[in-house]
């Protein structure tokens, strides 16, 4: 088996507490030979306790290394659209952390990149790739007769539990000059995005690329691109989103929020008349926690039936490496392409446009 030779930009939380472990687990397919991060000292903390040898501050420097096959993009969200586009002109494969990018304009020189390099660029929705939802797929395919949808998405922010799980090394070393072009370059992106907004609106689209992005695509995924949003609004400074999307003979209904509770209340459900198909999230930092299936459906003489399963172990972001490892080795199209990436776009920019 060829083993594919990966760089990581961004060694912060998401790739200390999960794709290191997902990367260590698949070593037949993967070797991570270098890493990159703005801190000196996460990168050299993080290079020590895995023992990966070249450390780097600069993204460049990484992607121009030989031993480089593909790059991990895990850096701040408005930085992702600039080092997917680097690394594909250097001719590696992507795998890019959620958002892909943080405006449309972005989207288009990402897929102009790609196309230009002939190279695979996977977005990092791993959810997407859990057996449960790839099963839900199935089912709610074959449904002709959907009533209701619900995307729920009610979250205690991410520290309440990792601070009780995980290690993770922060660095306080980033230079002010690069901190300070970093958020200019945060704050440009987004007025691209949603123009001069109030700064609920600005949280909200925040909320839209951060953690909304995950739900919208499953939702694609499961039920298809809706026919256009019915509604949609902001509450409690942008941490709460609510929207409508319009299926013609049914609307999913969004709810979106972030409390301080630490627990993951995630959910996709779908109602059929006489079937209910769930697929319920569990957090995402606790590592191989399994993202089960419920179906409720009545059967002959009115019985009612309840079941849940686990179609499988594994952590869903081991899952989608080991897709992105398929997708690179045999040249096939990931599902979470840049161009399904810009179909959740298009719909913020629609909700964006409600909102106001
Ligand atoms: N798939 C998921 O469920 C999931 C979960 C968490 C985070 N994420 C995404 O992963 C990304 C990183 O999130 P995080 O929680 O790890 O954030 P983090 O702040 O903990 O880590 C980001 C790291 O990037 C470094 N950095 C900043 N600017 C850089 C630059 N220009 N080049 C190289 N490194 C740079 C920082 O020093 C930091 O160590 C975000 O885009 C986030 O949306 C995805």
């Amino acid at each position: 088996m060829q083993k594919i030779r990966v760089g990581i930009v961004g060694c912060g939380e998401v790739t200390q507490i999960m794709h290191l472990h997902s990367l260590y687990q698949l070593a037949d397919r993967f070797e991570v030979t270098a890493l990159c991060d703005a801190s000196a000292t996460v990168v050299e903390t993080v290079g020590e306790d895995w023992n990966i040898a070249k450390r780097f501050t600069d993204e460049r420097d990484l992607i121009d290394q030989d031993d480089v096959d593909a790059v991990l993009v895990a850096s701040p969200n408005h930085y992702h659209a600039q080092t997917t586009i680097r690394a594909c002109d250097a001719g590696k494969h992507v795998l890019v952390e959620k958002p892909m990018c943080m405006n449309l304009r972005e989207a288009d020189e990402v897929i102009a990149a790609r196309n230009r390099a002939d190279v695979t660029v996977q977005v990092a929705y791993m959810r997407r790739y859990a057996p449960a939802f790839v099963e839900a797929c199935q089912i709610v395919r074959d449904m002709s007769d959907i009533r209701l949808a619900r995307v729920h998405d009610v979250i205690g922010q991410n520290a309440l539990i990792i601070a009780k799980t995980s290690r993770v090394v922060r660095g306080k070393d980033i230079p002010a000059a690069v901190m300070d072009a970093g958020k200019a370059r945060e704050a440009a992106l987004f007025a691209e995005a949603i123009g001069d907004a109030p700064a609920g609106l600005r949280l909200a689209y925040g909320i839209l690329l951060g953690l909304a992005s995950h739900d919208i695509s499953a939702m694609r995924e499961l039920l298809g691109m809706p026919n256009g949003v019915l509604y949609a609004a902001y509450r409690h400074g942008g941490l709460y989103i609510t929207s409508a999307m319009d299926y013609g003979d049914f609307v999913c209904h969004v709810e979106i929020g972030v409390d301080s509770i630490p627990r993951y209340d995630t959910f996709l459900q779908v109602y059929g008349s006489h079937r209910i198909v769930r697929v319920q999230y569990n957090a995402p930092y606790v590592r191989n926690l399994p993202t089960p299936l419920r179906i409720t459906e009545v059967g002959e003489g009115g019985r009612i039936g309840e079941s849940e399963v686990n179609p499988s172990w594994g952590d869903n972001f081991t899952l989608e490496w080991e897709a992105f490892y398929d997708n690179v080795t045999q040249k096939k199209t990931p599902k979470t392409s840049p161009e399904d990436f810009q179909q959740d776009l298009e719909l913020f920019r629609d909700m964006v446009a409600l909102m106001r």
